[in-house]
């Protein structure tokens, strides 16, 4: 199977794909009726110019990018990498959560200023994390990674969904119940036409004063607008791994002391990565054989 892949996808795994070409999507203008096969990072396809096309193993678990619909109307398979990245993209939110908590990259700013100075002592205090109350909105593989890891930080928990479920990893509440009642909101949810613009400027409006709001999920679930306007504001702090047209940023955000910043980061360990691009080989390497894919993105759950 001739495979398209939009790069060269981190691991060993990646040389198991006999025949593949690494090449942007958007440098196809043509019809490329050999390519098979397609590896891609939650990019668009364009279905239209791959009329052969079998079987779309998307690196990411998040396929907001990828018409489902549209690829099975064709019978194009489309897989994702659920599971693999939990423990990473957890660990990121729990750094943002202790970054923005303890205020550590202010920290980092004032040493590198040489602002340090006699002031620590009364300048510099946060809140503590044992005690406070963690709200996970989406408690899923990754919000329930985030959950496992708060219990070693003696956070309480309290998380909201979809359907209430059976667990002791935290607490059900109604969504605008968790944003009121949270120390520090992590946002864990797909994004999907459901949860665009979840948190609105209404639900922002709901958090407490000095709230920590983590988001490593997707920009779009937010409206960033009025984030950046609370942000702005000093009303709350924030820990952002994802922006809504990444990679830019809000210039607003640039400067303030109250928000950290990172660059997608959630599943960039090397170990991670390396499990991505197996878990994406192997599906490929499964519809070539005729076998079912590991992990299809079913159009019933996009
Ligand atoms: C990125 C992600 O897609 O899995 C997801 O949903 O957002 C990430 O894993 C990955 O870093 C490739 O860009």
């Amino acid at each position: 199977m001739h495979v398209l892949s939009t790069r060269r996808y981190p691991g060993p795994a990646f040389d198991e794909l006999g025949d593949v070409e690494v090449f942007p999507l958007a440098a196809i203008e043509t019809p490329r009726p050999d390519i098979e096969g397609l590896i891609v990072a939650n990019e668009h396809v364009p279905l239209d110019l791959l009329p052969s096309l079998r079987v779309v193993a998307n690196f990411s678990v998040g396929y907001d990018r990828i018409d489902i619909e549209a690829c099975a109307a064709r019978g194009v398979i489309v897989t994702n990498t659920p599971g693999v990245l939990d423990n990473a993209t957890a660990d990121l939110a729990f750094a943002l959560i202790l970054a923005t908590r303890r205020r550590v990259v202010e920290g980092d700013r004032l040493v590198r200023k040489g602002e340090w100075g006699a002031s620590w002592a009364e300048g510099w205090i946060a809140e503590e994390l044992s005690g406070s109350t963690l709200g996970i909105v989406g408690l899923g593989r990754i919000g329930s990674a985030v959950a496992r890891r708060a219990r070693g930080f003696e956070l309480e928990v309290i998380y909201a969904q979809r359907h209430r479920i059976d667990t002791d990893l935290g607490e059900y509440r109604e969504l605008d119940e968790l944003l009121a009642e949270a120390d520090i909101v992590s946002i864990h949810v797909p994004l999907s036409p459901e949860t665009v613009r979840l948190i609105d400027a209404r639900r922002l409006g709901l958090l407490r004063d000095g709230a920590c709001f983590v988001n490593t999920a997707r920009g779009e679930i937010v409206d960033q607008d009025a984030l950046v306007a609370e942000l702005v504001s000093g009303r709350i702090r924030g820990g952002l791994d994802v922006f809504v047209n990444e990679p830019s940023v809000p210039g607003q955000l640039l400067d303030l002391p109250n928000v950290v910043l990172t660059p997608h980061l959630g599943s960039a360990t090397r170990q991670t990565r390396e499990a991505m691009t197996r878990l994406a080989v192997d599906n490929v390497l499964a519809v070539e054989r005729g076998d079912l894919p590991l992990t299809p993105v079913l159009p019933s759950r996009a």
